[in-house]
């Protein structure tokens, strides 16, 4: 368990220290007529702060592109549950602010992730989700395996410069975690491992492995995604 998270919370002694949403949370849990899990007791101990935000935070293109490179150009993110994708060529699309990315079932225990532009000219690969049999850019047709080998264009000796064998789509990161799919497109961030830190601990009770995406329900909202989250 990480130093940040004390497991002592249920200690009656222990709470005249706790800050009053963490107290009233453990009195909440007291009441419980069913065994609470242990997890479920413990209490970060990150200081409890609020203060005003600016208003350009919102609003601001200057703070959107800081976010972009330096919030979803390096962090983990949630792309896709593993069942979205059960067949070899099943893929879908993840983007966020810069990225787009295809992430394909490429083989039975194999998905990889797509940076979405064509090695020629750019073009997105993919713009809709679905079965593919290959990558095949819709502009001039240069094609690549699920796996992301090239597999073809359709005038070579226009391209001499191109080692078919080297000519592969770049991929993002990939890691799975309880049936999740997340993908970074960070080289140097930490291991998907690392970056959920105590999170699977946490969910060892509930195996989110051994669940599935019943409904999913999505929706274009006018806000910056702050305001929505
Ligand atoms: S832009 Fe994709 S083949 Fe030309």
């Amino acid at each position: 368990m990480s130093d940040a998270v004390r497991d002592d919370a249920a200690s009656p002694g222990h709470r005249d220290d706790l800050p009053h949403g963490a107290r009233v949370v453990q009195e909440l849990l007291d009441a419980e007529t069913r065994p609470v899990p242990a997890v479920l007791r413990a209490v970060g101990d990150a200081a409890a702060q609020t203060w005003g935000v600016p208003r350009a935070r919102y609003t601001s293109r200057a703070v959107h592109e800081r976010e972009e490179a330096k919030v979803w150009r390096r962090v983990w993110q949630m792309a896709c549950r593993e069942e979205q994708i059960p067949e070899v060529g099943d893929s879908v699309l993840y983007g966020a602010p810069g990225i787009s990315l295809v992430v394909v079932r490429c083989g039975p225990d194999d998905i990889r992730a797509f940076h979405n532009s064509c090695l020629h000219r750019g073009t997105r690969l993919r713009t809709q989700p679905g079965r593919i049999g290959e990558l095949r850019c819709p502009f001039h047709g240069f094609t690549w395996n699920l796996d992301g080998t090239f597999a073809g264009m359709p005038c070579p000796w226009d391209f001499p410069q191109v080692d078919p064998t080297t000519f592969c789509l770049p991929q993002a990161r990939l890691g799975r975690w309880g049936g999740f799919v997340f993908v970074t497109v960070d080289p140097e961030v930490p291991s998907l491992e690392d970056y959920l830190e105590i999170l699977p601990e946490h969910f060892a009770t509930w195996d989110l492995g051994d669940r599935y995406l019943s409904a999913h329900v999505v929706r274009v909202v006018p806000c910056n995604w702050k305001v929505a989250l």
